[in-house]
């Protein structure tokens, strides 16, 4: 099938699942310069009641199939729950819709695979929610391991801690870790040739609370991910190594989002083979406060009307559903036993 053609005037959007997210990613389109919120579907009659006198303007349905029918309609939105994910998407793109999925694209690879297929086959759009790459902060990060200001990255890990909401469809893993994953996949432009993972369930038999994987890269980098949301802290850091600088982004930290710590290690000109601590300057640039759901939106709009292929798109969607795999695959393979 040959590309859509970018849409004249206002990009139209449906969000299908109104539960938790869809309500943020609604209200997002609907402030979005050149996007209308044209639909929002939810299977609940109270989920609808409650969000249809926000939208005024927006037709509301229990039906998928209404949006996939309204051939005025550009794009879909899916924030519904994730064993539902590929299966919807394949619809949408099948009927010729443009098609953003939150995070993770699919609960398997071969699932992923179907979706990334469909956007193949139909020449429409597929983008995954991965927010953290949208995230001021982040492209911060990226920006100055990419400038070689911290040297070669020797290794990344990530904190993603909390109180949280404890899911009976999906583990710390899957539900915390895509976010990692994404980000850590974004920052070492490669995949990982080694993964572990070990991990508890505490709470519900089966559904692990607390994830700890490690990741080793060909390049020589590793990676480590705490994942849980069984902890007294509130975390989301990200912590980068680097030969010659380290650097942080803390989004629990208002004002120093990204730092910066000139600290390391220098050969001691004295004696050969010696090293010296540097403990030199701590410096946060500034980042930019803008929300990163709105950035997000933004440019799955931008992508639908100009044809780019997002940041986001569903082959990076599907190298984070290939890590989640194996590491759950791992998890499966540590259980405790009896
Ligand atoms: N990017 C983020 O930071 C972030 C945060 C939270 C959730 N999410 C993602 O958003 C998605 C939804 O999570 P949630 O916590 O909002 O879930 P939720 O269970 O609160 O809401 C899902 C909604 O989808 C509806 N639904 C399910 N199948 C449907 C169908 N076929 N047609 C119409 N409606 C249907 C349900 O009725 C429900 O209201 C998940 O993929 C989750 O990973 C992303």
């Amino acid at each position: 099938m040959t590309a859509v053609s970018p849409p004249d005037g206002d990009v139209t959007v449906g969000v299908v699942g109104l539960g938790y997210w869809g309500p943020n990613l609604a209200r997002n389109i609907e402030q979005v310069q050149g996007a209308q919120l044209a639909w929002c579907c939810d299977a609940r009659d109270d989920v609808r009641a409650r969000l249809a006198s926000k939208h005024t303007r927006t037709r509301f349905t229990a039906d998928l199939a209404d949006l996939l029918a309204d051939d005025e309609l550009d794009a879909i939105v899916l924030a519904t729950p994730v064993p539902t994910h590929a299966e919807l998407a394949v619809r949408v793109l099948e009927a010729g819709k443009h098609c953003f999925v939150e995070k993770p694209l699919a609960q398997s690879v071969a699932d992923a695979e179907r979706a990334v297929g469909a956007a193949r086959a139909t020449g429409r759009l597929l983008m995954v929610g991965h927010l953290l790459e949208y995230h001021p902060g982040v492209r911060k990060l990226k920006e100055i391991a990419d400038s070689g200001e911290l040297g070669d990255i020797h290794y990344i890990y990530s904190n993603r801690l909390n109180l949280g909401q404890l899911r009976a469809d999906e583990n710390a893993l899957w539900s915390l870790g895509a976010h990692d994953i994404s980000v850590i996949l974004h920052l070492a432009d490669e995949d990982p040739s080694e993964l572990h993972a070990h991990g508890e369930s505490y709470m519900r038999a089966g559904v692990e609370d607390v994830v700890f994987a490690f990741l080793r890269f060909p390049s020589g980098l590793a990676a480590h991910l705490h994942l849980s949301w069984l902890d007294p802290h509130k975390e989301r850091r990200f912590t980068v190594v680097g030969s010659q600088r380290m650097a942080t982004f803390d989004d629990m930290d208002l004002e120093r989002k990204v730092t910066v710590y000139d600290k390391g290690f220098d050969q001691s000109a004295s004696s050969y083979g010696e090293y010296i601590t540097r403990a030199g300057d701590i410096y946060s640039p500034r980042i930019s406060n803008a929300e990163p759901l709105r950035l997000e939106v933004e440019h799955f709009v931008q992508c639908v009307r100009s044809g780019d292929t997002p940041r986001s798109d569903g082959d990076s969607g599907l190298r984070v559903v290939r890590v989640l795999e194996h590491l759950q695959t791992e998890l499966d393979r540590s259980r405790r036993q009896g």
